[in-house]
């Protein structure tokens, strides 16, 4: 088996840990996806379906019930003139075109208002934002960006499978103390090597959450969605702030069933736990701890809304019109051959065993009277 140092990435940092020592497994993550050459999220799209599919992929519903959701959440801030969404890790811009399409054909007003804006960091994905959102950025409601804006005056930021792509530290308990995994050599091979914590933060994620790792326990700590969520509720003015993400309560995490944690390593459509074997050309991801999300929230001075299964918040949505918004419009003559497959689609999206229970929405608020959501009403 070649050496997991042998992809380019893989021989830079094994030449940086050789030269400088150990690294942190969340400077090495970030290092595999958003390496500037070659991180899995800096290259084209290309390989992506190749690995993994997101609700986006499945069908054009999840769209159009997030756009409902948004036009709402105008409605909830009084109508203002002008309505940010702001989509965070917006990748090639699938998910903005669907909302976007949406708004313009069914939900008029709530458009007039809108100014979407598709941030994504990776140039090779924004640049496909051109095309995909042509017609709305013609129309002066959609822009592309390379990070969020300073100041959303009033608006929703959400994002959908981008905080489970941000990097992780690894912890253990060992002989009853909080150890840090990080990332090593052993020969040529990238191996963990298990130190003392790179940062006292990283105590304080734990006993904030009520959390104490188990003897020989694996877990992550993920810095980086906490600081996203301080530092998107530091930009919003009044408005929302909508996560969906694959993920759990911390109690849940960290209970007896995760002893090794969940970071998973994605090629093909395979999960694996060798996060060594190919740096760079494979996805990396863990689930997002969603106690960690809204202590940070709330020390930013959002309230919590709501945490529901994707199931819960989509069939909220639909419900009112059974799902009428699952077809195209009758001009366009979609055939009942379609307009099943449609329906079979959506079930992908709520079904438990499809994306419907592993996926939640959490909804935080600030500055919003009365903040009350279809996609959070009990069904
Ligand atoms: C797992 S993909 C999800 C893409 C898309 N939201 C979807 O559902 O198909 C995560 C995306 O977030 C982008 N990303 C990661 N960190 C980011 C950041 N800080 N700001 C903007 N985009 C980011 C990545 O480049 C990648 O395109």
């Amino acid at each position: 088996m070649p050496a997991a140092s042998q992809t380019p990435l893989g021989k830079l940092l094994a030449a940086r840990i050789r030269e400088r020592g150990p690294i942190t497994f969340a400077d090495y993550m970030a290092e595999c996806l958003y390496h500037p050459e070659h991180g899995y999220y800096s290259r084209a799209e290309s390989q992506r379906f190749a690995d993994y599919y997101t609700s986006v992929d499945v069908h054009p519903i999840f769209g159009r019930l997030l756009a409902r959701q948004f036009a709402e959440m105008w409605e909830r801030c009084g109508r203002p003139v002008e309505f940010s969404v702001v989509e965070a890790g917006a990748g090639v811009g699938r998910l903005a075109a669907h909302v976007l399409d949406f708004a313009a054909r069914v939900l008029p007003e709530f458009y007039a208002a809108l100014r979407y804006v598709a941030v994504e960091q990776s140039a090779a994905r924004r640049a496909a934002h051109a095309s995909a959102l042509a017609t709305h950025f013609a129309a002066g409601r959609a822009v592309s960006a390379a990070a969020l804006p300073a100041a959303i005056p009033v608006g929703c930021i959400f994002s959908n499978e981008l905080l489970d792509a941000l990097p992780v530290h690894r912890l253990c308990r060992e002989h009853g103390e909080l150890r840090e995994i990080y990332v090593g050599l052993n020969g040529d091979l990238l191996c963990d090597q298990v130190g003392p914590l790179s940062s006292p933060s990283l105590e304080t994620y734990f006993s904030e959450q009520g959390i104490m790792l188990l003897e020989g326990q694996q877990a992550e700590a993920s810095l980086a969605a906490a600081a996203w969520m301080e530092d998107a509720a530091r930009r919003l003015g009044r408005g929302f702030i909508l996560t969906i993400d694959y993920g759990r309560e911390a109690r849940e995490l960290y209970d007896e069933r995760h002893l090794r944690g969940t970071l998973l390593a994605y090629t093909h459509h395979r999960t694996g736990e060798d996060f060594y074997a190919a740096p760079g050309e494979q996805d990396l991801t863990a689930h997002v701890n969603f106690t960690a999300l809204d202590l940070a929230a709330s020390a930013s001075g959002l309230a919590r809304l709501g945490l529901v299964s994707q199931s819960q918040f989509l069939l909220a949505l639909g419900r009112a019109n059974e799902f009428a918004d699952l077809y195209d419009p009758a001009e366009r003559g979609q055939s009942e051959a379609e307009r099943l497959r449609a329906r079979l689609l959506l079930k992908t999206l709520i079904f438990p065993e499809g994306m419907g229970e592993a996926f939640s929405v959490l909804i935080h608020s600030k500055g919003v009277a009365d903040p009350s959501l279809t996609g959070l009403a009990p069904l």
